[in-house]
């Protein structure tokens, strides 16, 4: 009899970050039946970052409305969930991250005594109000859930200072750094034309910064491009209409600075190895400017992804006006820079190494009592010489057994 396993996504980055685990577990397919489960918190971003990974959702809960609340997602999110999970009974839960959507999933395995494995588990900034909501999602995800998959060391540290079980946890890396470098040469081209050869590449949406916030990261990009004239900024906008409407009014018609809808995944990435620098407030985008040598501003007062900052990929700038645009004018002058502590034989990225997903998938089927068919799958970056950054290719076998060893 095959065993149920049900990966729940609401968001974009549940989608990215999942999309390489749901592939290697329906490799398993023999034994193990792996659903895609969606709450549509996000509509069209989750549904383009689900077909950049050729995914469907099996079922979607469509719960996304006008004007949502934290509210209104919680609890369409529980209440379409348990009723599923009451139908379908699946044998675990895997849910990612820290949205309202992995709240909701932990929560109702939680009512129905399914068990229930958080990937990306452990990150904390330690403050309740930043990010807001999604520290505080974390802390309960943390506590209702039975399996936990740390990204890293101290993710695994955070979770065994609040007193979660060792044996509950597994050190996988982060499974962002599977997809990054399993895009391969899908990742090259860029979607549209940048204003200038050199541009900075440019997202902020968190709830904590909408308003006089986000005015001042606003204010600095106008500023930079005044200073500038080789300098733009392309700007995909998130649909959120708080976010979407401030910056198109203060942004909009202003000289070399580009603002675009959302791009998909591979275009996405393409913008990032494109760019001569990327300034964001977004988590994701913190873990996957180092896997492909790219620097970043971290618009951000603190982050609970602070692995970045020893490897001199990722500068946390906070909310200053001034900062930010000192940042920026300073790593523009040092471009060659940008990569300069990885190269053939020396790359590291202190997120993941490409085999969190693999990780997890054997974690799993260990937990469900199966015996893998499938051979360890990774990706690995290779360093290109000319574009100085690494792109993705993926890799078979020994490499597993290698970083399993060195991951401890
Ligand atoms: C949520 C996550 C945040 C994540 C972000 C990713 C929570 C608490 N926060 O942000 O961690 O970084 O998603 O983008 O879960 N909208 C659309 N179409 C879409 C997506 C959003 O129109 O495809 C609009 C909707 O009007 C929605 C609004 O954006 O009401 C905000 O979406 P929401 O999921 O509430 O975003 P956040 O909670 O800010
Ligand atoms: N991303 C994307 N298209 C875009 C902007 C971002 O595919 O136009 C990707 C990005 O590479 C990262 C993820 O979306 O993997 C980040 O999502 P978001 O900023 O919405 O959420 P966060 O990471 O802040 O939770």
């Amino acid at each position: 009899m095959r065993r149920v396993v049900w990966c729940v996504v609401g968001t974009r980055p549940e989608a990215i970050k999942l999309a390489p685990l749901v592939s290697r577990l329906r490799r398993e397919g023999n034994r193990l039946d792996t659903r895609l489960i969606a709450t549509g918190q996000h509509r069209e971003l989750l549904d383009r970052a689900l077909a950049d990974f050729d995914l469907h959702a099996d079922f979607d809960l469509d719960v996304m409305k006008p004007s949502q609340t934290l509210a209104d997602v919680l609890a369409a999110g529980v209440v379409g969930l348990d009723r599923l999970i009451a139908a379908d009974r699946p044998d675990l839960i895997i849910g990612q991250g820290d949205t309202t959507s992995v709240l909701a999933a932990a929560t109702a395995a939680f009512y129905r005594g399914v068990p229930f494995a958080h990937v990306e588990a452990g990150l904390r900034t330690g403050d309740r109000s930043a990010p807001f909501p999604e520290e505080m999602n974390r802390v309960l995800v943390g506590r209702l859930a039975t399996l936990h998959f740390a990204p890293t060391h101290q993710a695994v540290e955070n979770l065994l200072r609040e007193g979660v079980a060792r044996s509950s946890i597994v050190l996988t890396g982060n499974t962002v750094v599977d997809a990054v470098w399993s895009l391969d040469s899908r990742a090259t081209r860029l979607p549209m034309e940048p204003p200038t050869k050199s541009y900075v590449l440019v997202t902020a949406h968190r709830r904590e910064h909408q308003g006089e916030y986000l005015d001042r990261v606003c204010s600095a990009l106008v500023e930079l491009t005044r200073l500038r004239v080789d300098l733009s900024v392309v700007l995909p906008v998130h649909p959120n209409p708080a976010v979407r409407g401030a910056l198109i009014d203060r942004l909009r018609d202003r000289e070399r600075i580009l603002l675009i809808d959302p791009v998909g995944y591979a275009d996405f990435v393409a913008l990032m190895r494109g760019s001569r620098l990327i300034v964001t407030d977004s988590g994701g985008v913190q873990e996957e400017a180092p896997a492909i040598g790219k620097r970043v501003i971290v618009i951000r007062d603190r982050t609970e992804r602070a692995e970045g900052f020893g490897t001199g990929f990722v500068k946390l700038v906070g909310c200053d006006r001034d900062a930010l645009i000192a940042a920026v004018d300073d790593l523009w002058e040092r471009p060659e820079e940008t990569s300069a502590r990885i190269g053939p034989g020396r790359f590291a990225n202190p997120y993941g190494d490409g085999w969190a997903s693999e990780r997890i998938a054997r974690s799993v089927l260990n937990l469900l009592g199966i015996e893998p068919e499938s051979a360890p799958t990774g990706f690995h970056a290779t360093w290109d010489e000319r574009r100085g950054e690494t792109s993705g290719i993926s890799s078979l076998g020994s490499a597993y057994v290698e970083t399993v060893a060195s991951n401890g």
